[in-house]
C-alpha cells in the first residue's frame, strides 16, 4: 500500500521526511520519493528501490531543501515499480504524492496529452499533478479543489507549489492523518509514521482539503466550509500503531477487506452497459472461441480457482479444470484452453513452473496476482490485479476475498464476450457487486458474536467445514485458515460427501461448522451430524426461518446472491479461526513451518 508523508515546520523537511518514510515501511513499498522545496524552487529525489539508499543519495547531494517537503512509498498498481513511476509526480513547479487508484485516469490523461502535456510515467497520479498545474494561478488551495472535481476515484495527496507558502492535504477514500507539532505540521497515511513527533493528530475525513502551514492547519469539508480541527491524542505504542490497534496483522487485514474489495472493483464496472472493463489481452472474438479453462494454482489461491469452476460454468458457459500447481504433471491443456494462473505473491515456484509447462501447449493465459511486475505478470498475455494493498499476515486474508472479486469480474467480462449473459443479468451481479463491500463491512460487525463461539471451541482436536456449490471451496478455505493458524486439524468438505466416509470422525467432540447461506439441502448435511453428537455452528441468511431449528449456533449473515454470499462466508470464518488461535496464544501473523510466499518447489 503506498504511503504518503508530508512536512512544514522550521527544520529542514529532507530527514524528517526520511525518517518518516521508513516508519511506514512496514506497509510494504517497491519505490520511494521526496519533493522539497529549495531556493524557491522544488528538488527531486525518487527511485525504485530502498529508501535507506535514496537517503544516502540525498546526503550526498548535501542535503538540500528547507522546511517544506512531500514524500512516497510506492506500492504499484499502475505501471511497474520503477524510477519513472515513483513519486512525486511533477508539472511545472508543482510536485504531487498520491496513494489511491484514479478511475477516469485514462481519460484524463487523453484530454491532459490534447492539451499539450507530457506524461513521462505509466500511472494514474501524474494526471493530477498536470491538472492541477492547469488551473495553478498562484492559489495552490483554488486549483487542488478545481482539479479534483475531475478526480473519480480514491486519493489520498499531498501538494508542493515551488511559490506556495503553504501546503495542500485532500482525501478520499485513502487516509490521512495530520500531526500537529510544536512548531511543525506533520502529514501522514498512518498514524505510526507521526508517533516519534507528536501525538497529536488530526484525522482528515472523506471529502476534506486542507491548507498546512508550519504553525496551523485550514481544514474545508466538501462544500468548502472551514471545519474546526479536532485534536486526537494517541495512547498507542508504536507497535500497536503499526497495525492500526489491532492485535494482529490479520485481524487488521481482515478487516481491510471493505477497502481492499473497494480497489478491487475500482474502475473496472460499467452498470450501464453491464461490463466489466478488463485489459485481457484477448478480443471477444477469441474469448468467444473459447472451450475450456484451466485454472493452476496453490494453498488458497486454489480455493479461489475452485470457486471460479462453477461461476465460470454458469455464466460464461466454460467448462473449468482446476489444478494443483505441483499435481499438474503430465496433463495436456487442449487447444482453445485459457490459461489462468492465480497467486497473490505472484512468485509461488509451483504455480509459475506448472503455468510454464503448460504454456508450450499453446493458447491464451491470464494471471490474477496482487503484486504488479511479479514474475507471473511476464510469463501470461495478461494479468488483473487485485489491488489490495501488501499482505503481511501469512495466512492469506483480503488477498484471497479479492482474489474472489477477481474472478466474479472476469467471468463477467467472459459471460458477456461470449453473450452467454445478457447485459441485463451482468448489470444485476454489478449492482450487487458495489455493495459487497457495505455486506462484508457487517459481517465485521459479528466479531463479538464470532469470538465467543470461537473460544467456546478453541479446545477441539478437530473441526469440520462443510458447504455446497460455491461455499463447498469456502468450506476448505475455513478448514485451511484453522489448520494454518490454530493448529487445529480440520477438514472442509463437500455436504453431500460426508457420508460416504468423513462421518465416521463425527463425535459430540468435533464442531462442525456448516456454511448455510444458499440452498436447503445443506440442513440434511446438519441434521446428520447433529444425530451424530456434533455441535453445530450455521453460518445462514438473516432471517432464515429454519435453521435454528437444526444448528447448535447460528452466525446471521446479510442476504445477497449466492456467489456474493461466498464472500461473506469467508470473512466469518476467518474471523472464527484468528479468535480460536487468539485464544490460543499462538503466533498469528507467523504461524511455524509456514511462508508467505514459497519461491521453491
Ligand atoms: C503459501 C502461503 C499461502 C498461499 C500459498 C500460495 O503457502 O502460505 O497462504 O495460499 O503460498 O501463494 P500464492 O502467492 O501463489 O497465492
Amino acid at each position: 500500500m503506498c504511503g504518503i508523508v508530508a512536512y512544514v515546520g522550521d527544520l529542514v523537511a529532507g530527514p524528517i521526511l526520511f525518517d518518516t518514510l521508513k516508519r511506514l515501511e512496514y506497509r510494504g513499498y517497491d519505490s520511494a520519493g521526496v519533493a522539497l522545496k529549495s531556493e524557491g524552487a522544488i528538488v527531486v529525489l525518487k527511485s525504485a528501490g530502498r529508501i535507506a539508499d535514496l537517503e544516502k543519495v540525498y546526503q550526498s547531494r548535501g542535503c538540500p531543501g528547507e522546511g517544506m517537503g512531500i514524500g512516497h512509498t510506492r506500492w504499484a498498481t499502475h505501471g511497474r515499480p520503477s524510477d519513472r513511476n515513483a513519486h512525486p509526480h511533477t508539472s511545472g513547479e508543482i510536485a504531487i504524492v498520491h496513494n489511491g487508484i484514479i478511475e477516469n485516469y485514462l481519460d484524463l490523461r487523453e484530454l491532459l496529452t490534447e492539451m499539450g502535456y507530457v506524461f513521462s510515467s505509466e500511472t494514474d497520479s501524474e494526471v493530477l499533478a498536470h491538472l492541477i498545474h492547469f488551473y495553478f494561478k498562484g492559489d495552490l488551495y483554488a486549483a487542488v479543489c478545481r482539479a479534483l472535481v475531475h478526480v473519480e476515484g480514491s486519493y489520498a495527496v499531498a501538494v508542493l507549489a515551488a511559490s506556495s507558502p503553504y501546503l495542500v492535504c485532500a482525501r478520499k477514500d485513502s487516509p490521512l492523518v495530520l500531526g500537529k507539532g510544536k512548531t511543525a505540521i506533520y502529514v501522514a497515511s498512518d498514524v505510526p509514521a507521526l508517533l516519534p513527533y507528536t501525538k497529536d493528530v488530526i484525522r482528515m475525513k472523506d471529502g476534506e482539503i486542507a491548507r498546512v502551514f508550519a504553525d496551523r492547519v485550514e481544514i474545508m469539508d466538501r462544500e468548502g466550509q472551514p471545519r474546526l480541527a479536532q485534536v486526537e491524542r494517541i495512547t498507542w505504542d508504536a507497535d500497536a500503531a503499526e497495525k492500526g490497534g489491532y492485535t494482529h496483522f490479520m485481524l487488521k487485514e481482515i478487516h481491510e477487506q471493505p477497502r481492499a474489495i473497494r480497489e478491487t472493483i475500482a474502475g473496472r464496472i460499467s452498470e450501464i452497459d453491464g461490463d466489466v472493463r478488463l485489459k485481457l489481452g484477448m478480443s471477444d472474438e477469441e474469448i468467444k472461441g473459447l472451450e475450456r479453462v484451466t485454472i493452476i494454482a496453490c494453498g488458497t489461491s486454489y480455493h479461489a480457482g475452485m470457486l471460479a469452476k462453477n461461476l465460470f460454468a454458469r455464466v460464461a458457459g466454460l467448462p473449468v479444470d482446476v489444478e494443483v500447481a505441483s499435481e499438474f504433471l503430465n496433463i495436456q491443456v487442449r487447444p482453445r484452453t485459457l490459461l489462468l494462473g492465480i497467486t497473490q505473491s505472484g512468485e509461488t515456484a509451483d504455480t509459475l513452473l506448472a503455468l510454464k509447462k503448460a504454456k508450450t501447449c499453446g493458447g491464451r493465459s491470464l494471471a490474477i496476482t496482487n503484486v504488479v511486475g511479479s514474475t507471473v505478470t511476464e510469463l501470461v498475455d495478461g494479468t488483473i490485479y487485485t489491488r489490495c494493498g501488501p499482505e503481511i499476515g501469512v495466512a492469506a486474508t483480503k488477498t484471497f476475498t479479492s482474489q474472489l472479486v477477481a474472478i466474479i469480474l472476469l467471468a463477467i467480462r467472459l459471460g458477456r464476450a461470449r453473450a452467454h449473459l445478457t447485459p441485463d443479468q451482468a448489470r444485476k451481479m454489478l449492482i450487487e457487486l458495489t455493495k459487497l463491500p457495505g455486506l462484508v463491512q457487517r459481517v465485521l460487525e459479528k466479531r463479538e458474536e464470532i469470538r465467543k463461539i470461537a473460544e467456546r471451541y478453541a479446545g477441539a482436536s478437530c473441526y469440520f467445514f462443510i458447504g455446497r456449490d460455491y461455499l463447498y471451496p469456502i468450506s476448505l478455505e475455513g478448514a485451511l485458515k484453522m489448520k494454518e493458524i490454530a493448529y487445529i486439524p480440520s477438514e472442509g468438505y463437500a455436504g453431500g460427501e460426508l457420508k460416504h466416509g468423513p462421518l465416521a470422525l463425527i463425535t459430540e467432540k468435533t464442531p462442525v461448522v456448516a456454511l448455510a447461506t444458499c440452498g436447503k439441502k445443506i440442513q440434511s448435511n446438519i441434521k446428520e451430524v447433529r444425530a451424530r453428537g456434533a455441535e453445530v455452528i450455521a453460518l445462514a441468511t438473516e432471517g432464515d426461518p429454519d435453521i435454528a431449528k437444526v444448528a447448535s449456533h447460528v452466525i446471521e449473515l446479510p442476504q445477497t446472491q449466492p456467489i456474493y454470499s461466498a464472500v461473506l462466508c469467508t470473512v466469518a470464518v476467518q474471523l472464527l479461526s484468528y479468535y480460536t488461535a487468539n485464544k490460543l496464544g499462538l503466533p498469528i501473523d507467523k504461524p511455524r513451518n509456514l511462508a508467505k510466499c514459497v519461491t521453491v518447489e
